[in-house]
């Protein structure tokens, strides 16, 4: 079955000529002797309107008992539409009905739901307007991250889901454990010995084994799952998420944030340059403004502050923050949108964050109290990437490892890195759920990955 995609036929127009297309019923609608049919594919936002008149052999078994969710595949002549609003229309020359939905019982119906209750319908709702403009814009976006990195000269590595080192270190990591192991505990979940005799997990991210072939390739790049068992119940935050991780050698933190700056900038302009109909859905039903301030972003520099200086603006703002501000705690949301709503209205990359709030293998700056660690930070999602330069001194990060209680014996491999042609590197990660939503202007996370798994919530 080789058929025409709606987008094609919207972006070339072949008037006059046979097409076949394959799609789902959105709406009928009957006029006189015809029926006007209005069919998605999910190639696009538009949808192609059928015209299909009672001369079809089928028109009243068949045609006129078509609903919203019917699959059909229709050939006939495009023509040119006199409707306004639409270039084209097809003139149903064959129309079969593929699978039948029964109107009764099928969850999605021509009026709008509400995002909450899509999210019921995981294995449906990638058939409405917005979650399919999401799936494309996603799509999209996955790809032009290849392409900004095949351009610079990276290589992709494809990086363990298990895994036996905690990179973070903040005990966030989901337990492997083997099927014959769970069974011998009597599935009491004890997996301090779970894939075949050893401690393992999935991982929380690609970055150690980045650096591992940074350090043999020189730049490299991981896109891939990432899993964290926080007990996180927020519009951002995710128990598997995607993150896009580059590592480069003979990078400093100077060039790992402008390498992280051109990447968001070369993706929003990618996606606003080539998915104008999903954006404008977006700028018109999700967030108003959206396709302006994407482009603003794409158009301004970066401000960059550090973390000393993000924390005096705090404090000097006069504001009452609900957790209040000194130097060296964690900055939290309202900290972050405060200084990008407010104050900056820019992406910010905040740097040189105090050593205690931030993993083992940051760089020690030259004061001893602060890590060459920077994060960009945007308005509306607070922090999209997280990135640092590595330490790249063998005894340094022995004595901070040792110092923070980390198994020494389990990261020798690393530590190796150390060792033998040791260089300063590199490297961030980008939340790719947060870049999607910041793309599309969806509020939930929930909306930006097809299926979404939070604490106690993993549908399909
Ligand atoms: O700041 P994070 O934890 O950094 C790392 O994992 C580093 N090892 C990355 C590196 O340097 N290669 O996570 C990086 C980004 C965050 O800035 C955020 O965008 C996203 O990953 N992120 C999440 N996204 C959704 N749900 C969660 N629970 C997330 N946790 C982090
Ligand atoms: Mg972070």
């Amino acid at each position: 079955m080789s058929n025409d995609r709606i987008a094609t036929l919207f972006a070339n127009l072949p008037i006059g000529r046979q097409v076949s297309v394959a799609g789902w019923v959105r709406t009928r609608r009957d006029a006189g002797s015809f029926s006007f049919i209005e069919v998605n594919d999910g190639s696009t936002c538009s949808n192609l309107q059928v015209i299909a008149d009672r001369g079809l052999d089928n028109y009243d078994t068949e045609v006129k008992r078509v609903n919203t969710g019917c699959s059909v595949l229709i050939s006939g002549e495009l023509k040119q539409s006199p409707a306004q609003g639409q270039a084209v229309e097809l003139l149903a020359e064959t129309f079969t009905v593929l699978g039948w939905a029964d109107p009764e019982t099928y969850p999605l119906q021509k009026k709008r739901h509400s995002f909450e209750y899509l999210r019921e319908i995981a294995h449906l709702r990638p058939r409405t307007n917005a979650l399919s403009a999401v799936a494309r814009v996603r799509s999209r976006l996955s790809q032009a991250i290849h392409r900004f990195f095949d351009e610079r000269g990276f290589f992709l590595v494809h990086t363990p889901v298990i895994t036996t080192s905690d990179c973070e270190g903040a005990g966030e990591m989901f337990q492997v454990l083997t099927g014959a192991e769970a069974d011998q505990r009597g599935g009491r979940g004890e997996a301090d010995k779970g894939f075949f005799g050893k401690r393992a997990g999935l991982t929380v991210s690609g970055q150690l084994q980045a650096e591992v072939y940074a350090q043999a390739l020189g730049s490299v790049y991981t896109f891939g799952p990432t899993f964290r068992a926080e007990n996180s119940n927020t519009s951002r935050h995710l128990a598997e998420f995607w993150m896009v991780e580059p590592e480069m050698a003979f990078c400093d933190l100077s060039g790992n944030m402008d390498l992280a700056e051109a990447l968001l900038k070369y993706l929003l302009a990618d996606v606003l340059a080539h998915c104008p109909e999903e954006m404008d859905l977006f700028n018109r039903f999700i967030s108003k403004g959206l396709i302006e301030r994407l482009q603003h972003i794409v158009d301004r520099q970066f401000i960059r502050i550090t973390y000393t200086e993000a924390v005096d603006k705090l404090l000097s703002s006069g504001k009452s923050f609900a957790f209040p501000v000194s130097w060296g705690v964690d900055l939290q949301s309202e900290h972050e949108r405060f200084l990008t709503e407010e104050v900056y209205g820019l992406p910010l990359i905040v740097s040189d964050y105090p050593a205690a709030i931030k993993p083992f293998y940051m760089r020690v700056g030259d004061d001893g109290t602060t890590v060459a660690a920077m994060d960009i930070l945007v308005a509306g999602i607070g922090e999209i990437v997280g990135g640092s330069q590595r330490e790249e001194r063998y005894d340094i990060l022995l004595s901070r490892m040792q110092k923070l209680g980390i198994d020494v014996d389990e990261y020798q491999w690393y530590l190796d890195l150390r060792r033998y042609g040791t260089v300063p590197h590199s490297g961030f990660g980008l939340g790719f759920e947060r870049l999607v939503q910041l793309v599309t202007g969806m509020h939930n996370i929930r909306e930006v990955i097809p299926f979404p798994r939070t604490p106690g919530y993993a549908p399909c």
